[in-house]
């Protein structure tokens, strides 16, 4: 997919990957950026250095989590510029590290508004222009490489929502016609200010918390966000469904492979295991003609 001369918008923009995600769109030639974001001073800031070096540039304030906001924001991306032919599903947000059996409903809510919620309204409200719009697109969502099985104690909502992410990324790729595309970025650790999501955590959802100190440092050690935005890109020119960047995390997921692989070896061992009921070969079964 070649976005040379395209639309691109991305949400989560004004910060971090997002806005290293803008820079390399202008880098590659993009017509033009819709950089959308909760903050709007951080979104303006991008916007304009991505203007200054010649690349028209558009700021838009939005909560993701809001999917009738983030319609609005679609449609009046579509106005300004044309329907995108590249949207990344970028903005997310994690929480404190704390153990799942001291959590609350409201922090889960959160982070699943934002990063579930938030991924599904930014992919279905710019998607459905998209494939109005019947030129050849692409979707593109911010996984991570708790999408494969990173066990970080202390994380888990988080965890839980990037696996929400992936499979919302590979279900909805059965779905699109055949002219989108989309693709899941897998991405480690990034040197961002990721650790102070927490410190906008709205009132309704258990209001603000402070910074947490041992995130900060492990964000300090991650990957230049620059190098992550450029493996994104060559990932969708090279049409990749998974555009993995921190190549660690290949052992969590053979781990979380193994572990399949073992239920499956004691089921086959036992006599439930030759029977089928694969939901994909039922519906087909009875959705052939004369099936009912
Ligand atoms: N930094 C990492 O180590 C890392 C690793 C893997 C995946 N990710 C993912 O990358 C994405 C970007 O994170 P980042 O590291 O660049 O963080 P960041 O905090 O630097 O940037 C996130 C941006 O999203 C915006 N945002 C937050 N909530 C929003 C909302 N409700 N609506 C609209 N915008 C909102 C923030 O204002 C901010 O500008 C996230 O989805 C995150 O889960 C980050």
């Amino acid at each position: 997919m070649n976005i040379e001369r395209r639309v691109v918008a991305i949400t989560g923009a004004g910060n971090g990957i997002g806005a290293a995600l803008a820079r390399e769109a202008a880098n590659r030639g993009a017509a033009a950026i819709a950089v959308i974001d909760l903050d709007l001073d951080a979104a303006r800031r991008v916007a304009n250095e991505v203007s200054a070096a010649g690349t028209p540039a558009q700021s838009y304030q939005c909560d993701v989590a809001d999917s009738d906001a983030l319609d609005e924001v679609a449609g009046r991306v579509v106005s300004d510029f044309d329907a995108p032919a590249l949207v990344r599903a970028n903005a997310g947000v994690g929480s404190e590290v704390k153990p799942l059996l001291a959590e609350s409903p409201a922090n889960l809510k959160w982070i699943l508004s934002v990063n579930v919620v938030g991924a599904w309204a930014t992919l279905s409200a710019f998607g459905r222009r998209m494939i109005a719009a019947e030129e050849p697109g692409w979707l593109l969502v911010t996984a991570s490489e708790h999408s494969l099985g990173v066990p970080f104690p202390g994380n888990g909502f988080y965890t839980m929502s990037k696996h929400a992410v992936l499979a919302l990324a590979d279900v909805m790729r059965h779905e699109l016609p055949p002219h989108v595309g989309i693709s899941a970025l897998l991405p480690g650790l990034v040197a961002t200010a990721f650790s102070r999501s927490t410190t906008r955590r709205p009132a309704e959802f258990g209001g603000p918390g402070a910074e947490n100190e041992t995130a900060r440092a492990l964000l300090a050690q991650g990957m230049d966000p620059a190098i992550v935005a450029r493996a994104a890109f060559d990932g969708v020119h090279a049409e990749e469904f998974l555009i993995a960047t921190h190549a660690h995390a290949r052992r969590y997921w053979q781990q979380r492979c193994t572990d399949i692989d073992q239920a499956f070896t004691v089921l086959a061992e036992g006599e439930i295991g030759s029977v089928s009921y694969d939901v994909m070969e039922i519906a087909a079964r009875l959705a052939a003609p004369g099936s009912q």
